[in-house]
């Protein structure tokens, strides 16, 4: 706990977007943001959230200005409310600006909100003088965003759902780093038609939780799907590892699908991609790549290095689709300096 001697100034803090492979999906504890399951995901590289917060006691209200631009309400009210937490905890009251910007498309099912809300954690909590343990940062990043607090970490990371009440024994911890694997990639497939996210994942998942009659066999099915998720991973077994991401992708999907109203986040495109994956690993009689995508569009296609010249060609002939990206497992969040 803080108090309000504490140095107040300026921090700036840097994350990237994770691609979970074992997804989160539904809150047990909206209080407390505890999910139902844990989750597995992959920090990538290349793409950054810089966040800057500079407390400032002149300032009336939170500010945000988000690629250039001043934020509307519904994001810098959810700012606001992290912001809220870092004051109370360090015992101080005056308001921020926050200053972030992507090099990637925000709200795209790029995960913009993993690594901003990461980002927007490990800013806020150093500019208040708040000296928070990776951990303790974890457990601050998913009030802004659940799968935010998997983009502190670099390379492979879980995020332990755990089963305490008070959600001590729920945070994010890495389980291999960013070099663990130097073959595997992602394929990030682009599509020119991917809409805007209309409903939050927060809340969407919510109404999974309420609604589809497949959650419940979903939860039963994840702890094992994790397990053998983590020793795929640990061997470098891409052969165990592609169609279990594949088979946990399309539970979550139908999940979404089967909750009323309907979640449906792909378009015509998305579908494409995921079927030629398929023809793909049918055509080689072995496993040479796996689909995953969040609560958006676009999809991620996980491969070997080897592979990916001509998975690439494959699936940039497909029609709708803009431009692939092609990244590897990242670091994790750090701070870029701080001036009280
Ligand atoms: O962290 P949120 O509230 O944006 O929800 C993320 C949900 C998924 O991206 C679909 C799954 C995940 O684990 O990242």
């Amino acid at each position: 706990m803080g108090s309000a001697s504490r140095p107040v100034g300026r921090a700036t803090y840097e994350a990237a977007p994770n691609i979970a492979l074992v997804k989160y999906w539904g809150v047990r504890d909206p209080k407390l943001a505890l999910p139902y399951n844990s989750s597995l995901s992959v920090t990538l590289d290349r793409m950054r959230t810089r966040t800057t917060v500079t407390f400032d006691p002149d300032q009336v209200d939170d500010t945000l200005e988000l690629n250039g631009k001043l934020a509307a309400e519904p994001a810098r009210r959810s700012v606001s409310e992290l912001l809220d937490r870092i004051r109370a905890r360090a015992g101080i009251a005056s308001r921020a600006q926050v200053v972030s910007s992507n090099n990637f498309p925000t709200a795209s099912g790029l995960a913009s909100s993993a690594s901003g809300f990461a980002a927007l954690a490990g800013a806020g909590a150093a500019a208040a003088g708040l000296r928070l343990r990776p951990r303790e940062l974890s457990q601050l990043a998913r009030y802004g965003s659940g799968s935010a607090c998997r983009s502190i970490f670099g390379g492979f990371v879980e995020w332990r759902a755990g089963s305490r009440p008070d959600g001590r024994d729920c945070y994010a911890a890495p389980l291999f780093g960013p070099d663990h694997w130097p073959a595997l990639r992602d394929l990030v497939v682009l599509l020119a038609d991917a809409p805007e996210k209309q409903v939050r994942s927060a809340v969407a998942m919510q109404a999974s939780v309420r609604t589809s009659p497949a959650f419940a066999q979903r939860q039963s099915e994840v702890p094992s799907r994790i397990a053998a998720i983590r020793r795929a991973i640990r061997d470098r077994d891409a052969g165990a590892l592609l169609p279990l991401i594949m088979e946990e992708c399309d539970s979550f999907r139908n999940v979404c699908e089967t909750t009323r109203p309907s979640l449906d986040y792909l378009t015509a495109t998305s579908r494409a991609v995921l079927a030629e994956v398929l023809r793909i690993n049918a055509g080689a009689g072995r496993p040479v790549a796996g689909y995953t995508h969040d609560a958006g569009a676009h999809v991620h296609v996980f491969l070997l290095a080897r592979d990916a010249a001509s998975v690439r060609r494959r699936l940039a002939r497909i029609r709708g689709v803009r431009s692939t990206l092609l990244l590897r497992p990242g670091p994790g969040g750090r701070a870029i300096g701080r001036a009280v």
